[in-house]
């Protein structure tokens, strides 16, 4: 049996989650401000707040394996909402245990709670390796994004 366990994040885990969430935005080639990761954390400790947080530990010694962000938007398609998955990182060396599908069941089990009628996310084309989960997990519609320049 796994000793892995989803849960909310709590306050003691910020340093932890900051360091999983670098790591995740270093995948992406992309770096954030101190302010930003602050902000964030703060945003995701108020359980009233649209961003939401899980992450997957150790069951015994509590160590944090890897975290979830997502987030329930309105839709002009349905009155229910729809669920958005957003950012999804185990850490390397906890790879290949069912982590991530974990997070990703977790999330949809919480989508399925909250009576949301959809829960997507997007991925780069050739991230193979989350593709190879994704596949599994979910279908693939194939819808590419573009992003405008707002400044
Ligand atoms: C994508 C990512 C979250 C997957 O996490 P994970 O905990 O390794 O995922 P899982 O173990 O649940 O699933 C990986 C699948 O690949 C298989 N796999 C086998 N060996 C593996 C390995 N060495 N590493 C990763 N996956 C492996 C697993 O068996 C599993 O398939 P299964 O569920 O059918 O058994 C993780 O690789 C990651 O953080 N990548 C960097 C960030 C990223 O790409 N995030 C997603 C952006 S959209």
């Amino acid at each position: 049996m796994s000793r892995g366990v989803v849960s909310e994040m709590r306050p003691e885990d910020q340093e932890r989650w900051k360091e999983l969430w670098r790591g995740y935005l270093h995948f992406y080639n992309a770096t954030l401000p101190d302010e930003t990761y602050r902000q964030t954390w703060a945003r995701l400790m108020n359980k009233s707040g649209t961003l939401r947080g899980l992450c997957v530990r150790d069951r015994e010694s509590g160590t944090i394996w890897g975290i979830i962000h997502f987030l329930l938007h309105e839709t002009a398609w349905t009155d229910r909402m729809v669920c958005y998955l957003q950012d999804l990182f185990v850490a390397p060396e906890s790879r290949g245990q069912g982590h991530g599908r974990r997070l990703i069941e977790a999330v949809a089990e919480e989508a399925r709670r909250l009576d949301c009628a959809r829960l997507y996310w997007l991925t780069q084309e050739n991230n193979s390796t989350a593709r190879q989960l994704y596949d599994r997990l979910a279908s693939y519609g194939g819808f590419i994004r573009y992003d405008y320049k707002l400044r």
